[in-house]
């Protein structure tokens, strides 16, 4: 049977991530995976997470299933962090999935069964596996145009021109907060804009929210979905915790299916239980566990936020710290965009021979499409980097 098995396209993050392990050069500096790095790159566990896991290891009892859709506290406590107040508790289906990847996956299968015909418009470009997990699951997808190759920030012309051709019933695939891969996100009027133009479509929004924190803040980074549950009829939501956690290995994402109708809430649960049913059944407890340890106990919590802060301003120093020493060794003033650009990436624009002479000549990894992981630098290789764009004529 086996051998009728084919090759299957690599994930090029992932391959990336391998690449680099086999790299001997003690001076290689890894920007590729969206995995936050001190200034030691190390990745640590949270200061509240471990408090929260030694607090677990004592009163836990038990590791009996939860419930399909996982422990209900922890919805609760994630849809406070994500929607605060802005959408009624009962108009929200919810269950835990594995990762913000499960969360996503699970979507894509909701949307394909409530809609066969149903179409996903993603950004060009957009997280690579948003598309290989919609190719895998069977959903036609439409690209939508998103990055100005000029000015490195959003098209926001091109993209209402693209989002015109939506249809009641397709999808609109947006990230949240902080674009994976680029880092240009659209400010509140241009969310107003979009959340019109599908209002006036029929078109339902789904929102991958991934990187809540990292951006202009836990509060800021939350406004556009908040404004898109609030405005819309009903939408899907992907959250991720392995970022603003740093549990990514845990596997902890929650996917919510909101109708303002609430009436539709228990077949919206339904289906997402049915779902996790058919593809893991129980969905992983101790990273959602421990989230909600945090999320729930004011004292972890408020040093949770304060860690995830520093993580966040620190990445917003070494983005001008970047944008200034590029400006100093290329003396123009081209790469500003680095500091305008919020979350984990950036694009850089550059093409895919110069990514890869980055990593050839100078032992820089970045995704092949010049995405880099602001994390993985840290002061002392930000001159080396800029130097190295420089030379290899980005
Ligand atoms: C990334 O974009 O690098 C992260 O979301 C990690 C991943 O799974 O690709």
């Amino acid at each position: 049977m086996f051998e009728t098995l084919k090759e299957q396209p690599a994930d090029k993050i992932l391959q990336l991530m391998q690449m680099y392990r086999e790299d001997p050069r003690e001076t290689k500096i890894d920007l590729g995976v969206g995995v936050y790095k001190d200034a030691s790159g190390n990745t640590p566990v949270m200061r509240a997470v471990k408090a929260a896991e030694k607090q677990l290891w004592e009163v836990q009892d038990s590791k009996a299933y939860t419930g399909l859709a996982g422990d209900p506290a922890f919805a609760d406590a994630m849809i406070g962090l994500v929607l605060g107040e802005a959408v009624a508790r009962e108009n929200i289906a919810a269950a835990a999935t594995p990762g913000g990847t499960g969360a996503v996956r699970q979507a894509f299968e909701l949307i394909k069964m409530a809609n066969p015909k149903a179409r996903v418009f993603v950004s060009d470009p957009t997280w690579p596996n948003h598309l290989s997990i919609l190719n895998y699951v069977g959903i036609e997808t439409v690209t939508y145009r998103y990055f100005d190759g000029e000015t490195r920030g959003v098209d926001f012309d091109g993209m209402m021109a693209d989002l015109a051709d939506v249809t009641s019933d397709d999808v609109v695939l947006v990230h949240g907060c902080c674009h994976n891969p680029t880092g240009a996100n659209l400010n509140l009027t241009q969310w107003q804009a979009v959340i019109d133009l599908l209002l006036e479509k029929g078109a339902t929004p789904m929102v991958d929210i991934a990187y809540q924190g990292f951006g202009d803040g836990l509060e800021e980074d939350a406004q556009a979905v908040r404004l898109i549950a609030s405005s819309v009829p009903e939408c899907l939501i992907a959250a991720s915790c392995s970022k603003n956690f740093g549990v990514y290995r845990e596997r902890t994402g929650l996917l919510m299916a909101i109708s303002n109708d609430s009436s539709r809430k228990s077949l919206n649960q339904q289906s997402l239980n049915f779902l996790n049913r058919q593809n893991f059944s129980f969905p992983p407890d101790h990273g959602a566990r421990v989230v909600t340890m945090v999320l729930n106990d004011p004292a972890l919590r408020a040093d949770w936020a304060a860690e995830l802060e520093e993580v966040r301003t620190s990445m917003l120093g070494l983005r001008e710290q970047m944008a200034a020493e590029l400006q100093r060794v290329s003396g123009s003033d081209r790469f500003g965009f680095i500091a305008q650009h919020r979350g984990m990436f950036s694009r850089l624009g550059a093409a895919p021979e110069l990514v890869q002479k980055l990593r050839e000549d100078h032992a820089i990894y970045m995704v092949g499409d010049s995405r880099l992981n602001i994390a993985g630098l840290n002061t002392q290789t930000v001159p080396i980097l800029a130097e190295a764009i420089v030379k290899v004529g980005m």
